[in-house]
């Protein structure tokens, strides 16, 4: 039986090497290009004559600039946070929806808005091979918003809470929490026009950073319906006309097609005007005026701080009404200890955290520039899209700001279900059995460290030690014969021969 089996193996080792060969035949490396036939005078050729060996460049793959790889060091980080999201997200009823990344280019330029950054300058646009003009998404509202009409969600008892998360694409100037591909956990509020929801969403971002253990600050403001913003632009424009000349050339533009987005200006010339412009609270109608109040009513019954922020406008053309971000609020280090003496901080000094002994007096900061969060209310989008007036808000937090705040901000998290046990083996028959033993151990709820690839024990017991196990299980030839494994104590190093019949029993009691 096994001198037949043998024979067959031995056949079809052959037979596969043969094809092997044939396909090194066909396929010739392309890193190396042989021309055969080298040109001599005027279009004449010498069969003969040497090959000329064009060598390319050698290909270096890397990533594209603004995208990065998430590596396994960092996944403890992205589990901690989507594991907190997701959990938080369903005790506040949210259901998890999964759109894809690429939509039609239209859908972003009539909800997005063709005015904003997002879709004027940063989508990945394309035509595909079908002629259709795609994007690939820059956030995630629009198509949340979509699937609502295209799944009737209309007709379900309202509002619909919908939860997701996902990779992003926005071409940016790539630099410290600016990315081209980034991922945001999203949630939308579909159907429901109470302030009450806005509460309830932005008192969402509260727990959730508490529970990530990050301070925030969340800002907020109103925007008022489009009747309202159609007030505070002409007080704006006429604030900012006799000005214009301070402004930077990009507000000079927005002063005519989007005077709102000067309010959003990071540069000092206009951020000096912006502090005594118009606010849009003095413009909102009794019924906008009315919602606002009742969201900050409800803020202070359910004990959320917040701070209003008159000149928070938002980059998409979406919003209307209620709108807030979230920003981390950092201590930063005023005075150090040096020499036991105390000394003020200079400019530049100390950057990065300092250890709790040596740092003195500290004071709240708010980086610009650097919001984990952003939401808002927009209550004409799913009318514009489908015909049926369906008021909607929404709030999406930037995954990788907030594994940078995380590690900015020293915060500790809980660590990784980490093996307990290291499975050793010694030997062909041992290293096989070991497969279905692992198998075995997993289905009984034991997560079990290995190196089936390596034959030394020593280089095993080496990693397992590395790893920090408390138990090593070896299995070896004698143990294979016996039917019986070694326990092995990597604390104190004692070493137990226990039958396999009773190894679960005996592992349920030590782990
Ligand atoms: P957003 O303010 O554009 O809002 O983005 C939300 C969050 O995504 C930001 O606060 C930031 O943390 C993160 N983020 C944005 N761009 C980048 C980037 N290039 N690199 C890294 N992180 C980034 C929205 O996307 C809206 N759809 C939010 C929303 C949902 N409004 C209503 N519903």
């Amino acid at each position: 039986m096994n001198k037949k089996k043998n024979k067959k193996i031995k056949k079809m080792t052959k037979k596969k090497n043969k094809n092997n060969k044939k396909k090194h035949l066909i396929k010739r490396p392309k890193k190396i290009q042989v021309r055969r036939e080298n040109k001599i005078n005027n279009n004449q050729f010498q069969d003969n004559a040497a090959p000329v060996i064009v060598q390319h460049k050698k290909y270096l793959p890397k990533s594209l600039r603004g995208m990065e790889d998430i590596l396994p060091e960092e996944g403890k980080y992205w589990d901690f946070v989507l594991q907190k999201a997701q959990d938080l997200a369903e005790d506040y009823g949210f259901k998890k929806i999964e759109t894809p990344v690429l939509e039609e280019r239209v859908l972003f330029e009539k909800s997005t808005g063709m005015t904003t950054e997002v879709v004027e300058k940063q989508m990945y646009q394309f035509t595909d091979r079908g002629q259709n003009q795609v994007a690939l998404r820059p956030e995630f509202t629009p198509s949340m918003v979509r699937a609502y009409i295209e799944h009737g969600m209309f007709s379900l008892s309202q509002p619909i809470k919908l939860f997701c998360f996902g990779p992003l694409f926005r071409y940016e100037r790539p630099q410290s929490g600016r990315l081209r591909q980034f991922h945001q956990i999203n949630l939308e509020v579909l159907g429901s026009d109470k302030p009450v929801s806005d509460a309830q969403v932005i008192l969402f971002c509260k727990t959730f950073f508490e529970v990530l253990g990050i301070k925030v600050s969340i800002q907020i403001n109103s925007l008022g319906c489009s009747e309202c913003r159609k007030v505070y632009r002409s007080k704006l424009i006429n604030y900012f006309k006799s000005k214009r000349n301070r402004l930077c050339p990009d507000c000079q533009k927005r002063l005519i097609r989007n005077p709102l987005r000067i309010l959003d200006c990071k540069q000092e010339g206009c951020k000096d005007l912006i502090t005594d412009a118009p606010q849009i609270v003095d413009s909102l109608c009794e019924n906008c005026h009315s919602h606002f109040v009742k969201v900050l009513e409800c803020l202070d019954e359910a004990e959320v701080a917040y701070e209003l922020n008159p000149f928070l406008v938002r980059g998409l053309d979406y919003y209307t009404r209620t709108v807030f971000e979230i920003l981390p609020i950092r201590t930063e280090v005023v005075a150090i200890k040096k020499d036991s003496k105390l000394e003020e901080k200079k400019e530049g000094e100390n950057k990065e955290p300092l250890p709790a002994d040596k740092q003195v007096e500290v004071a709240p900061v708010i980086p610009s520039m650097s919001a984990l969060g952003g939401g808002g209310r927009y209550d004409n989008l799913v009318g514009e899209l489908s015909g049926r007036e369906t008021p909607a808000l929404g709030v999406a937090f930037g995954v990788e700001r907030i594994i940078e705040e995380l590690k900015y901000q020293n915060i500790r998290i809980s660590k990784e279900r980490a093996p307990k046990i290291f499975l050793a083996q010694l030997g062909e028959l041992a290293m096989r059995r070991s497969l279905k033993l692992l198998e075995d151990l997993r289905k009984e709820g034991f997560r079990v460290a290995e190196n089936l690839a390596k034959d030394s024990l020593r280089a095993q017991l080496e990693m397992a030690n590395k790893i920090g196990v408390k138990l090593t299980l070896i299995l070896g030839q004698q143990e294979m014969s016996d039917k019986t494994i070694i326990f092995r104590d990597m604390s104190s190093g004692n070493q137990e021969t226990i039958d396999q019949e009773k190894m679960i029993k005996e592992l349920r009691k030590r782990i």
